[in-house]
């Protein structure tokens, strides 16, 4: 065999995979994944089942703990995180901070990290298992809160408190869309259609952004400073940012009269940096799972809500002629999750600023589960090496001999 630390030692040998197209960061049980056939699994259930048949809170079990609730677990999980709901009212003063027009992901990366200054407990890496779980919950607790604050402060309404006996969708949606001026009774669609849209978003594997949170972990950074890490690697466009994007684009594409074919050339055109937004992915190469779920339920739900919009028929009609162009076939460019899922935050009256947020809530158990994961292996600190290609050494110049 090998001996690599030998071999670093005398010849400086280091692999060099920019990206980590082909470099495995660890062992994972969490998330199975085959790029090629279009499987997705969380521990071992497929993702078609649970979407259509499991609770948010249900999933958020199961990739945390590693198995399906028993009825008492998940009653007890639930419990546990409706006590955490409300976060500290100090809090609110940040919000009136930010200027009306802030991007919801900027607030949120940083309410996030500003939670571990209220529970400073959860900075010392040798605290045992319970005050983990806490901050567990506590996390999936007050995310929705902090997201649903985030909206009504850019809309400069008044904040509504959690209300505990709703579901979690439910309660978000309170929090979204109710007023302290009357009674909202989300419809039921909505709350089935934002079900499965986080149950979709719930884990990926090693994707930008669970990377990000298991390396910054990997530091023994506390659990709220590295999903804050894990929020602001998400709200980037070729990643969780990607379905903001997307609408901005059909949107963009029917304005300009909505000639498909020129967009299509525009993606391919390599003088042109746009790209198709919500087309390609690093593992997918035939299809991506989520996305045929996704279609599917942007037709029901548009449809039971009785919405007629555009720019479902032009991101349909795109779909088809980007798939007919040699360009996206050779390359194995699909819709991924994120092609359709604006559509149907759209029908729910989420606003787009705000998708990348919805992103994130439903991507919070799997950050969770991965760095619970990093945790509980006594994986190392990330720290990856480099080839250097800068200056030899030379000596300092004063700067009057600068040229
Ligand atoms: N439009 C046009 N061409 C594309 C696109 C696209 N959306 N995506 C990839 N390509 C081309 C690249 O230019 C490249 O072409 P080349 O071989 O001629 O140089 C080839 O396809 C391979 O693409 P890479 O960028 O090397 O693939 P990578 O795995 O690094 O990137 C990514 C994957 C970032 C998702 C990319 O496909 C992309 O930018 N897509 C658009 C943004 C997007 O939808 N992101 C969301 C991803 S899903 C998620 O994060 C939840």
């Amino acid at each position: 065999a090998i001996d690599i630390k030998k071999l670093r030692a005398e010849t400086g040998y280091i692999t060099l995979d920019p990206g980590f197209k082909n470099t495995g960061s660890t062992s994972s049980a969490i998330t199975f994944l085959d790029g090629e056939k279009g499987i997705l699994r969380y521990r071992g259930y497929p993702i078609e089942q649970l979407a259509e048949k499991a609770s948010f809170m249900e999933v958020a079990y199961l990739l945390i703990y590693g198995e399906l609730p028993q009825a008492h677990e998940l009653e007890n999980f639930h419990n546990s995180i409706t006590k955490h709901t409300l976060v500290h009212e100090d809090m609110k003063q940040f919000f009136e901070a930010y200027p009306a027009q802030a991007h919801p992901m900027g607030i949120l990366a940083s309410m996030v990290c500003s939670l571990s200054t209220f529970y400073p407990e959860s900075q010392d890496p040798n605290r045992g298992y319970e005050a983990i779980d806490l901050t567990i919950h506590r996390l999936l607790a007050k995310l929705p809160t902090l997201a649903a604050m985030s909206y009504k402060n850019a809309m400069r309404h008044p904040a509504m408190y959690p209300k505990n006996e709703l579901g979690y969708c439910e309660n978000f949606l309170h929090m979204m869309f109710g007023m302290p001026t009357e009674e909202y009774t989300p419809d039921p669609v909505v709350v089935d259609a934002l079900n499965k849209l986080l149950i979709l978003h719930a884990d990926h594997e090693q994707n930008c952004s669970a990377s990000t949170v298991r390396i910054v972990g990997s530091s023994q950074a506390n659990l709220y400073a590295s999903i804050a890490a894990g929020v602001s690697a998400l709200w980037g466009p070729l990643h969780g940012g990607a379905n903001q994007a997307v609408i901005e684009m059909l949107t963009k594409i029917q304005e300009d009269g909505g000639d498909l074919q020129k967009w299509v050339d525009k993606a391919k055109d390599k003088n042109d940096a746009f790209r198709l937004m919500g087309f390609g992915h690093r593992v997918y190469k035939n299809f991506d799972p989520r996305a045929k779920i996704i279609k599917k339920a942007a037709d029901d739900v548009l449809d039971k809500l009785g919405i007629d919009d555009p720019i479902l028929d032009i991101a349909k009609q795109l779909e088809k002629v980007a798939l007919e162009d040699e360009y996206f076939v050779q390359r194995g460019l699909y819709p991924n999750v994120d092609f359709y899922s604006g559509i149907i935050y759209r029908a729910l009256g989420i606003p787009t600023e705000m998708f990348t947020v919805m992103f994130a809530l439903g991507r919070l158990p799997g950050w969770i589960a991965q760095w619970k994961e990093m945790v509980e292996n006594g994986e190392p600190i990330g720290r990856p090496r480099q080839v250097y290609t800068g200056a030899n050494e030379r000596d300092y110049v004063p700067m009057s001999d600068r040229k």
